[in-house]
């Protein structure tokens, strides 16, 4: 570590009231995926087919949070988390997609929520993190109009039943993920690689949240409403104007295909020269219903993106670019100076309300040393040089509210299985055995160093 180590929250600038929190995500950490009358969904699907996930991992047990809420919820509470994200599974509410509500799903989130306040954490929900009932998929998916009504519907089922303790609803997780790696790259459910599909279900994943925002509101009127983008700061590799574009349309279509529609009330029109004749599916009135108003934008940041010119690469002509540095288990590089870039041109050219970082953190090869514990020294300066960049990012002037880890759990991560661990808590998948890691440790002490300061 360059840097001296954090101690706490107030001496890294982070005002009194900053939520921080841990992040999860339903099909990730669930299992169960056949009880209490849950429906199967496209990752069922997907992880169950032949060569989609690494070693043919599946979510059917993943951490068994589902049977160990409450071991879970004392571990947060351990922690000393203010807030847990976590996603509600649409399958286990509306096991067809639409129809039936099955009340024993809403029940598990119920006694979720209760559990988290009877704790002292407050619950963020995200209402749609990946599993959209296979029923649904069986009609065309997200690039079914329809789709996106069925999702207006089903948050209004979850709000009515948990709306008078959630803290906060997140209507969409990563829609840019679902939309381009699900149906163009084809590495996610439901894995195709069509871009006139891709750029359906992005518009059909736009109009679901702006459908939703009304009815979120009629049913929980003093709940603040969201959305969760994963963005991306983009570089050029050079200063030549060739590679100034190059950026500029690697922004267009990593940032601002979601972020123009949901805050300008327009597609950027410079989206058009990349993607040739394919059109978004856009009805009179979509773009209006798109941008009401939200309450803030969750913000998932990992790496940037710095791209060279490259004619006749791909519908982009982009060629990206490593440059030296640390590098990730997925490849990732550790760059925490482009969370700051990333917030503070996004409060510049969008100005939402506020902001959260829903998720931010790091997959390494951790191993359970002889001592029985997790020394993942790596982590905690991960944590610790992102921590600098947001607090940085509100001097700056940006209203960043809180910060989630992603994430509380080691667990399913998709496509690549078992195989990235990326909780700043261990799991032992043989036994279920939870481990907290060192940097969980260093987090639960940079927390309550807020609760030592304070005291008399
Ligand atoms: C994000 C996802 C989350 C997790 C992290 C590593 O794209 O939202 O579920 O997989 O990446």
């Amino acid at each position: 570590m360059t840097e001296t180590t954090l101690m706490s929250p107030q001496e890294a600038g982070f005002p009194p009231d900053f939520l921080w929190g841990a992040a999860t995500a339903a099909y990730q950490i669930e299992g169960a995926v056949r009880e209490d009358g849950r429906g199967p969904s496209i990752w069922d699907t997907f992880s169950h087919t032949p060569g989609k996930t690494k070693n043919g991992d599946t979510g059917d047990v993943a951490d068994d949070h589902y049977h160990r809420r409450q071991e879970d919820i004392a571990l947060m509470r351990e922690l000393g988390l203010d807030a847990y994200r976590f996603s509600v599974a649409w399958p286990r509410i509306i096991p067809a997609g639409t129809g039936a509500v099955n009340q024993a799903g809403l029940d598990f989130y119920d006694r979720l929520v209760d559990g988290l306040l009877a704790a002292g954490i407050q619950p963020f929900a995200t209402l749609y993190h990946w599993d959209l009932p296979q029923a649904l998929q069986d009609a065309g998916g997200w690039a079914n109009r329809d789709t996106a009504a069925a999702f207006a519907d089903y948050a209004e089922v979850v709000a009515r039943q948990l709306g008078d303790r959630v803290r906060a609803w997140i209507t969409l997780n990563e829609p840019w993920v679902v939309a381009f790696v699900g149906n163009l790259q084809g590495r996610h459910a439901p894995g195709f690689q069509d871009l006139p599909t891709a750029l359906r279900v992005t518009h059909h994943l736009l109009l679901a949240h702006g459908l939703a925002v009304p009815r979120l509101r009629a049913a929980t009127p003093s709940t603040p409403v969201g959305i969760t983008l994963n963005l991306t700061p983009v570089e050029p590799a050079g200063d030549s104007p060739q590679d100034r574009a190059a950026a500029a349309r690697q922004d267009t279509y990593l940032n601002r295909i979601f972020l123009d529609p949901l805050r300008r009330g327009a597609y950027p029109g410079e989206a058009q020269a990349f993607l040739g004749g394919a059109t978004l599916p856009v009805q009179e009135g979509d773009l209006a219903t798109i941008a009401a108003p939200l309450d803030f934008l969750g913000v998932n940041y990992y790496a940037r993106s710095v791209v060279r010119h490259a004619a006749g690469s791909g519908m982009l002509e982009i060629e990206t670019i490593s440059p030296p540095g640390e590098y990730t288990t997925m490849g990732w590089e550790v760059y925490p100076a482009g969370l700051r870039a990333l917030l503070d041109r996004v409060h510049r050219d969008y100005a939402f309300p506020a902001y959260y970082i829903t998720e931010n953190g790091v997959a390494f090869a951790d191993v359970v040393e002889t001592d029985g514990a997790v020394h993942d020294a790596r982590r905690t300066a991960f944590l610790q040089g992102h921590f600098r960049a947001a607090a940085q990012a509100i001097r700056d002037g940006v209203p960043l509210r809180g910060y989630f880890i992603w994430s509380l759990l080691d667990n399913f991560e998709w496509g690549h299985g078992y195989s990235q661990r990326f909780g700043v808590v261990y799991v032992d998948y043989a036994t279920q055995q939870r481990i907290v890691k060192d940097s969980g440790r260093w987090y639960q002490q940079f927390l309550a160093a807020r609760g030592e300061a304070a005291a008399p």
